[in-house]
């Protein structure tokens, strides 16, 4: 890239070697002054092989680790041939470099620019079992380098147990770790502490990318600061469950890896199929975190926004949540929308409590249809009203949730993970969760979202996703296949989210998981904006935003001046400090605009001006 140069080569028996990943360095013929392979085998070290005595995989910077063949620090592969044999040894077969990028099928990934460079390396399995392709493309504007993984199987059957989008050995030396943990209204704060021997995982279980921890890490040298010092930043293109994890071993060699969350997971292939690993985004910066910032902002900007809204200003929104939470109807959400657009408002949000017969959180969902008393016209006529305001007219859905009392469970009670053993499915705000990777789900999804945009002018929708996964188990997989529940959940939603983006381009989608559960490149790949935080007090709002801010640009994160005392931590913030929280995001609003005092509407007007 313009500031960075990542270096491998092949060790005697053709494994990849990782040489070197950092600051630019100029080109040379070779750059074996960088490799000290540990020549004598020690004490109790397995060898590659018998002619290679002192070749130990385990002692090796490694492009990407198999287990069982001596290398015994953390795997990037883990495969079962057709006997159960587990041991596998990868060498390198060809080489190829794409002036392009291709699509991952199924999944979302960066948008090539036009002088975007794909490397692919093609190792082959000793016993022709299997080929790996490990793909590399390269954004040099924003140092950024995207790496991914792909198993073909060359035999009858095949199990993946784990294969990591990347893994970077790094030689020794001190790093810091900077990662991004939090909860509910305390997504992604910023957590940095100096690496130690052994393992250190951050990830999620959860089959959401989770507010407990982003997909998002950096590794920086100790003396490195906002603004100065080498900095490492990787991420992933997925918003399932993820592990990162770095291995410091007594050497203080350092492994680290990104992927789908191998815990639970494996992969049938038949014959000539292939599995492809979610796109992992690497980005080196000398410059600090804010280096780092420069070069993610650049890069999401660019390549994984996309569609009309990818440099369109954003309507500055009013959301109707906090004002009305699930008492909302025609007459009232038209008065409130008139008081907005007075203040200059340009989006009203029709949040939760318009559908079914949701009138609190225990009815309803998968009944996309208007609430029959609160909207008993539909939501055409009190979409077209509030477009004559001048206004766009938005509206939430949490498409890949089921609830008991709903006319969608009563026609497709199957539809529902849970367990066959007769356990009763947990719940989580008194929701459950669709199957989505049953065919027929996501296509009553597509259905039932596409009758609602077309039923009246939506120009924006909130996709909201308020609990995690559990209970997992498909009726519709046979039970050899049933550790691909996750995964498949997750290309089902990216297949009804592909749907939409196809058929309504225009419409601006937000993403939404209880505030900022899912706030991940692989969902900005289908919203251009998502709300950061169910927490909007003015205050700490600043934290999450910073957090999030390592990676994500303003113009991703929804942000809303909401009423005090705050509703989440009942805290007294001026109206200027919360606008100048908000205004470093999306800006919105989320209070009843009637309950304003005279002097706060002329105060909130300067600010949507600006
Ligand atoms: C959780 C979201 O984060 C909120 O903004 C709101 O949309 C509620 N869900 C509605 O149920």
């Amino acid at each position: 890239t313009e500031n960075s140069s990542y270096i491998i080569v092949l060790d005697a028996l053709g494994h990849g070697l990782h040489l070197y990943y950092g600051g630019q360095l100029e080109h040379r013929e070779s750059f074996e002054n960088l490799y000290s392979p540990m020549e004598l085998g020690q004490g109790c070290s397995i060898s590659a092989s018998k002619d290679t005595p002192g070749l130990s995989l385990n002692n090796i910077p490694r492009e990407y680790g198999e287990i069982s063949r001596g290398d015994y620090r953390l795997g990037s592969v883990e495969l079962q041939d057709i006997q159960g044999d587990q041991a596998w040894d990868f060498t390198f077969s060809e080489a190829r470099i794409l002036q392009d990028k291709k699509e991952i099928p199924g999944l979302p990934s960066a948008l090539p620019a036009q002088d975007t460079q794909t490397l692919e390396l093609d190792f082959k399995d000793l016993a022709n079992r299997a080929v790996l392709r490990l793909v590399y493309s390269v954004f040099p504007e924003w140092d950024v380098i995207t790496r991914r993984a792909e198993i073909h199987n060359l035999q009858d059957r095949l199990t993946v147990k784990n294969l990591m989008s990347f893994s970077l050995d790094f030689s020794q030396g001190s790093w810091d770790i900077t990662s991004l943990p939090g909860r509910w209204i305390a997504e992604r704060q910023i957590h940095r502490r100096p690496l130690q021997q052994g393992i250190t995982e951050m990830n999620s279980r959860r089959g959401i990318s989770s507010h407990d921890c982003s997909p998002f890490f950096m590794l920086q040298h100790p003396g490195s600061s906002e603004h100065q010092g080498e900095s490492y930043a990787f991420s992933l293109v997925y918003s399932g469950s993820f592990s990162a994890r770095i291995e410091q071993s007594n050497r203080e060699e350092i492994r680290l890896q990104l992927g789908i969350n191998p815990q639970g997971f494996s992969w049938e292939l038949k014959k000539n199929q292939i599995f492809h690993s979610p796109e992992g985004v690497l980005s080196y910066s000398s410059e600090g975190s804010n280096g780092i910032r420069r070069n993610m902002h650049g890069f999401v900007q660019n390549h994984i926004i996309r569609g009309p809204w990818q440099w369109k200003d954003r309507p500055v929104l009013i959301n109707s949540w906090e004002a009305n939470y699930f008492d909302v109807n025609e007459k009232k959400i038209l008065k409130q929308a008139k008081q907005a657009a007075d203040l200059g408002m340009e989006l009203y949000v029709l949040d939760d409590g318009w559908f079914g017969h949701r009138d609190d959180d225990t009815s309803s969902l998968g009944d996309w249809f208007p609430h029959a008393k609160k909207f008993p016209r539909g939501l055409k006529p009190l979409a077209e009203k509030i477009n004559a305001l001048g206004m766009d007219f938005g509206i939430w859905v949490e498409p890949e949730m089921i609830c008991l009392d709903s006319k969608l469970y009563r026609e497709h009670p199957d539809w529902l993970v849970q367990s066959p053993s007769g356990l009763e499915p947990c719940p989580g705000r008194n929701q459950y969760i669709l199957d989505l990777t049953r065919e027929e789900v996501c296509d009553y999804i597509k259905d039932s979202l596409g009758t609602l945009l077309k039923s009246a002018p939506i120009g924006y929708m909130k996709w909201d996703m308020n609990r995690s996964l559990s209970d997992l188990y498909s009726p519709g997989l046979p039970p050899e296949n049933q550790g691909e529940f996750q995964h498949r959940y997750q290309l089902g939603l990216y297949s009804i989210l592909e749907y939409v983006s196809a058929h309504c381009p225009e419409l601006l989608l937000e993403g939404c998981a209880s505030g900022g559960g899912r706030f991940d490149l692989a969902m900005l790949c289908y919203s251009p904006q998502i709300w950061t935080s169910d927490n909007s007090d003015g205050f700490e709002r600043q934290a999450i935003q910073r957090g999030t801010s390592l990676f994500a640009p303003p113009s991703t994160m929804g942000a809303h001046v909401s009423s005090v005392p705050n509703h989440q931590l009942l805290r007294q913030t001026t109206l200027e400090t919360r606008f100048n929280t908000a205004a470093f995001g999306v800006l919105g609003y989320e209070l009843d605009p009637g309950k304003l005092r005279p002097w706060e509407k002329k105060v909130i007007q300067g600010p949507i001006k600006l």
